[in-house]
């Protein structure tokens, strides 16, 4: 964890704390986002963080590097899309030792839209900057 960013006060805070606190449009984003917070920590923060490389990729910049129709069907079963021959999971499974992330079939379509939610609200601002729940785990 970069703890060395909280160490400089000064007038970049204030600043620092508007930029990074993701404000959701509406009670409805919100809801998905907190949704998200939560299946994201019971299901993949063991292997997964947003903006830092664990087991698996820094999941920041995800809806940018693939699509939602890309994402869904590789969190229900990536072995599948990997044995499709689908080229960019191949070359990730390569890149990460052939390490097979496991299935989730449980979670449903909302339930992953929801995790990328709260992805895309973390995105960019740093574990202790913004998300002192993620930074405790
Ligand atoms: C046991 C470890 C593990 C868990 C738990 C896990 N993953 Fe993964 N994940 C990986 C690994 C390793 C990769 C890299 C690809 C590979 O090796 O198959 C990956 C790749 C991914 C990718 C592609 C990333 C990219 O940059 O293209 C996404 C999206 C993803 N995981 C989402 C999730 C979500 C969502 C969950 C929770 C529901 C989850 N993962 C749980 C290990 C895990």
């Amino acid at each position: 964890m970069p703890i060395d960013s909280l160490g400089k006060a000064g007038m970049g805070d204030s600043l620092r704390a508007t930029v990074v606190a993701y404000v959701p449009a509406n009670p409805q984003e919100a809801a998905a986002i907190a949704a998200g917070d939560a299946l994201f920590k019971s299901n993949c923060a063991q292997c997964h963080a947003v903006n830092e490389k664990v087991v698996g990729p820094a999941l920041a910049g995800i809806t940018k590097r693939r699509s939602i129709n890309w994402i869904i069907p590789w969190v229900h079963n990536s072995a599948k899309v990997i044995a499709s021959g689908d080229e960019y999971a191949v070359r990730l499974y390569g890149d990460y030792s052939k390490q097979q992330m496991p299935a989730f079939p449980n979670l449903t379509d909302q339930n992953i839209k929801n995790i990328v939610a709260f992805v895309s609200a973390q995105e960019g601002s740093s574990a202790t900057d913004s998300a002192p729940a993620l930074a405790v785990q």
